[in-house]
């Protein structure tokens, strides 16, 4: 039995399927991931643009940088592992990404843990505000209520996760049967904690969908680019 039947096999037994996905499923849309080859953290230091304190420093150069990341997203499309999931909303889906783009593919109640990138937030007084604009007419960007600078709705390094999507992460992976690891480098915490506590605590069976294999912990590991294995892995499910 080939390793993509067996762990179909698995799907079709189980009750609650998580997924987890990270910048390698948006690869295949055109979106630069941040390791790896041409990764955005190999040409740009992640202490300079994403982190408060970088913000602080020099709050015009984190929203150029943030400012033309939101250009390519918003030139990217969903690609056929986004849509693979989106037809699955059995699945529960747990995202790093900031991209938005499982909620263009049609997913629905995306667990976003670092947030996303069309979130602007006041660092007075916390008004947010969605706006999708690129580019952004003024940079930094004013809070119309206060006058403030916002920021971009993301998580950065050195920051807690949103509390609420968070807790519903940690529950559903907890509750897991197949706990699905996809284009992350399981490097990033705590998100990257979440397959070992599906282990843990329902003894999930994870499943790693990716170039290499990362250091999920993964019981089944299937090779390949996600918009290619996960239509095969999900059809008919
Ligand atoms: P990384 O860039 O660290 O890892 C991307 C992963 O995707 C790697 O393991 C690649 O092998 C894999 N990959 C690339 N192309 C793929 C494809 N077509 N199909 C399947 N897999 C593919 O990205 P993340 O793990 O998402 O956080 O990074 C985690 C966090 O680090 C991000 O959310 C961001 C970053 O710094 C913050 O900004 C807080």
């Amino acid at each position: 039995m080939s390793t993509l039947e067996l762990v179909r096999g698995w799907l079709r037994d189980a009750h609650r399927i998580v997924a987890l996905t990270g910048a390698g499923i948006s690869a295949e849309s055109g979106i630069p991931t941040f390791r790896g080859a041409g990764g955005l953290w190999r040409e740009f230091r992640a202490e300079d643009l994403a982190t408060p304190h970088a913000f602080a420093r020099d709050p015009k150069l984190v929203w150029e940088w943030y400012d033309w990341r939101r250009g390519l997203v918003a030139a990217a499309r969903p690609n056929a592992a986004h849509a693979a999931l989106a037809a699955r909303p059995d699945i529960t889906l747990v995202t790093q990404n900031v991209d938005g783009l499982h909620t263009l593919a049609g997913s629905r109640g995306v667990l976003e843990v670092h947030g996303d990138l069309w979130t602007l937030r006041c660092v007075g007084c916390g008004a947010e505000r969605s706006d999708r604009t690129v580019p952004l007419p003024e940079l930094p960007p004013r809070c119309s209520v206060c006058g403030d600078l916002l920021r971009p709705g993301v998580v950065w390094f050195g920051e807690s996760l949103p509390e609420r999507t968070w807790s519903l992460a940690s529950a559903a992976a907890e509750a897991a049967d197949v706990f699905l690891v996809i284009g992350t480098s399981s490097l990033v915490h705590p998100a990257a904690g979440l397959a070992a506590r599906a282990k843990a605590a329902a003894n999930a069976k994870v499943v790693e969908v990716n170039l290499e294999r990362s250091g999920a912990g993964a019981d089944a590991f299937l090779e390949g680019r996600a918009g290619e294995v996960l239509p095969a892995l999900l059809a008919g499910g």
